[in-house]
């Protein structure tokens, strides 16, 4: 466990395309469970989606981290949104 967060910190201080891909890992790690199994990718761009900027969608995605007891760094937290933004929700920052 103590590797992994060391290699996570290692992506993080290295570069933003590194960034991405551990947002996506961490969101495979952690996330999935609710957000791609029991519904499917479309669950992000659901046409009912609550979420309107970006925003919502960091203060959803600390939401769904705190109230989940996820132990994420802020580091961490904001990879994943830059993953969904990126992938799905196209926000402007
Ligand atoms: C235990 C289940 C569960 C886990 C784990 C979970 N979520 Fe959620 N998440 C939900 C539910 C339920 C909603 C719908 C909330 C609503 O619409 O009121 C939601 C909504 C969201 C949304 C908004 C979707 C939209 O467009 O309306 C985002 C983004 C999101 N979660 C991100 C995450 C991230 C990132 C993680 C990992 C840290 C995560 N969630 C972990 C249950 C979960």
């Amino acid at each position: 466990m103590n590797q992994l967060l060391l290699i996570s910190t290692m992506l993080i201080a290295s570069s933003v395309a590194f960034a991405n891909e551990e947002g996506k890992e961490l969101h495979e790690e952690s996330c999935i469970t609710c957000h791609m199994v029991e519904h499917d990718d479309d669950f992000y761009t659901r046409d009912n989606s609550r979420l309107h900027n970006h925003f919502d969608l960091r203060r959803q995605v600390s939401n769904c981290v705190s109230v989940f007891s996820i132990d994420w760094f802020p580091d961490e937290e904001k990879s994943v949104v830059d993953h969904l933004n990126n992938e799905h929700y196209k926000f402007k920052k």
